[in-house]
């Protein structure tokens, strides 16, 4: 493993971290997971804990989270997104300055960027990013390390998001293909295309790396001969819910279908961080079906169930790269 310290080091952004440091998280978090496989300890962080605040509601982060701090011997707190008194009665800079007096790392999933980059100023300890409007930066390890166990290696793979390219998600993988030498499309209705400000940092990126960025409507000449096909949820949390009729007449043709799939190529392979809506098994699925008759949304149950999704093996990767990142940086 290459000689990187990240020790005291906060995560809240990939355009934070070298491609060489995110290769060594990486692979830090492949060898936690073999180990995680074997049934070794890794307990390294005894007597340590961390706090785990959530402004907006969680499966996978918060579970990683837990899982990990307590694989590594840590204790954790969860701060909900109505108990504490974050933003409300107390600020961001007296909360973070509180927390990091206490605990050994702080985690935080919530509003604007601003929000963790304040916490992260005012706070001693290392701060992770659980997700923000414009960024979710530990999907992406999980992300990368899922497309590196399935094709062996990062540079080059043809990487196509479809949807809502300009929210958390979409502009992330921007980044992190970039950052990894990897070809970028985004391929959706361009009033989803990410900001012209971050498409130029990462264009200055993609020069040093060898990735390419594209921005099309077309969806056939995008999908073509795709390694991966990748999308999100159409409207995202904090997002008010009268966007919802103008998102699907504005998606819908970027859909992730069979056809889509098909015209990839057989070597194609579907992602989603999740939750994903591809049936009526959810409150906002049926709220959806009543309102504007769709059984599905961003991806077909067809694609999402089919040998060619890795949806879940990805949401495994959440831990492991998760922990990787608590390993590295406290
Ligand atoms: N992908 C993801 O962040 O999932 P949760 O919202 O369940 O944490
Ligand atoms: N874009 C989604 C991601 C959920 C993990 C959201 O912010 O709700």
């Amino acid at each position: 493993m290459a000689e990187i310290n990240l020790h005291g080091r906060d995560f809240l952004k990939l355009l934070d971290f070298t491609t060489e440091e995110i290769e060594y998280l990486l692979d830090l978090a492949a060898d936690l997971k073999q180990k995680k496989k074997n049934g070794e300890l890794t307990e390294i962080y005894k007597g340590k804990n961390v706090a785990l605040i959530f402004e907006k509601t969680s499966t996978r982060t918060r579970c990683s989270f837990e899982v990990a701090a307590h694989d590594l011997g840590m204790g954790s707190t969860y701060l909900n997104p109505t108990d504490s008194q974050i933003g409300k009665k107390e600020s961001i800079a007296d909360t973070a300055r509180v927390l990091a007096s206490m605990y050994d790392g702080i985690e935080y999933r919530g509003f604007d960027q601003e929000i963790v980059e304040t916490i992260a100023k005012y706070s001693k300890v290392p701060v992770w990013n659980g997700l923000t409007n414009e960024f979710h930066p530990t999907q992406m390890l999980a992300d990368l390390l899922t497309i590196r166990e399935h094709f062996g290696h990062l540079k080059g793979i043809n990487f196509v998001y479809m949807g809502d390219a300009r929210y958390n998600t979409g502009n992330s993988l921007m980044v992190a293909c970039a950052k990894m030498g990897m070809n970028f499309t985004a391929c959706t209705n361009k009033k989803y295309y990410p900001s012209q400000e971050l498409i130029d940092t990462c264009q200055e990126i993609a020069k040093t790396t060898g990735a390419t960025l594209t921005f099309t409507e077309d969806v056939m000449a995008a999908t073509k001969g795709a390694d991966v096909i990748s999308t999100d949820i159409w409207v995202s949390m904090g997002e008010p819910d009268d966007v919802w009729e103008e998102r699907i007449k504005d998606l819908m043709p970027y859909r992730v279908d069979k056809k889509v799939m098909d015209n990839a190529g057989s070597q194609a392979v579907f992602m989603h961080c999740l939750p994903s809506f591809h049936d009526l098994n959810t409150g906002i699925g049926k709220q959806i079906k009543e309102k504007y008759g769709l059984n599905e949304m961003e991806v077909t149950d067809e694609v999402f169930e089919s040998p060619a999704s890795i949806v879940f093996q990805e949401a495994e990767n959440r831990m492991h790269t998760i922990k990787a990142v608590m390993y590295a940086t406290i």
